[in-house]
């Protein structure tokens, strides 16, 4: 039996991580990260992430995430599916195509080859997009600023709308796949609607 395989996605201050990680629980599904998620993708997340030292270039970006992802997919998430385990990743592919193809503007079509190579084609069954409005995004992004953002964080609201609006085209492009959460609210609110929502693509019910 092959496990399921779903990624959760969204600009920075969605909380994002909090929903992915509450989901693994509630589905007994693996959870991991991007980047990250092996001991040496979660090195390269420091040194990608690092706001101290010299920075990438926009394609080295591209290139490590694309690398850290490699590692992450046949270390760690094809090995788990292969034996019947679902997983939940806190970002995958489109993460690159939001922040590196259309954030840094290094294109979609290059970034989706990268990865294309990078992964084998291994593709989600189910992306869970969480959006908030960006104010609310900007505020909680504001709420850590006393404590560490991290590089491309730092890079400011800018950025944060390019790669809002790049994944609400890439779901609505593709809805069979992808399904858009309103993330305002509690997070017991939000934990709520993926849970509902993921339920019912897992669960079709004919009638409705
Ligand atoms: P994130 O997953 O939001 O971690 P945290 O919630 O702990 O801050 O942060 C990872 C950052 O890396 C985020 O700003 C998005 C960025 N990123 C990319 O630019 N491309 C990628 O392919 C991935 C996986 C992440």
């Amino acid at each position: 039996m092959i496990g399921r395989f779903i990624a959760v996605e969204g600009a920075d201050g969605t909380g994002k991580s909090t929903q992915a990680r509450l989901l693994a629980e509630r589905l007994g599904a693996l959870f991991t990260r991007e980047p990250g998620g092996t001991p040496l993708g979660e090195q390269i997340r420091d040194l990608v992430l690092d706001p101290a030292g010299e920075a990438p270039v926009d394609r080295a970006e591209a290139l490590l995430m694309a690398a850290a992802r490699a590692q992450h997919v046949d270390l760690v998430v094809a090995p788990a599916l292969a034996a019947g385990r679902d997983v939940v990743s806190d970002r995958y592919v489109a993460s690159s195509i939001a922040y590196q193809g259309h954030g840094r503007g290094l294109g979609a079509g290059s970034v989706a080859e990268v990865n294309e190579f990078a992964t084998g084609g291994l593709a989600p069954d189910l992306v869970v997009l969480i959006e908030v409005s960006a104010p609310v995004a900007s505020s909680r992004l504001g709420d850590d600023r006393e404590g560490e953002l991290d590089r491309i964080e730092q890079a400011g609201d800018d950025l944060q709308g390019v790669v809002a609006d790049a994944y609400r085209a890439m779901a609505m492009a593709d809805p069979d796949r992808w399904v858009i959460i309103d993330g305002d609210g509690t997070v017991d609110e939000v934990a709520a609607r993926v849970a509902g929502t993921v339920d019912d693509w897992l669960n079709p019910r004919w009638d409705s």
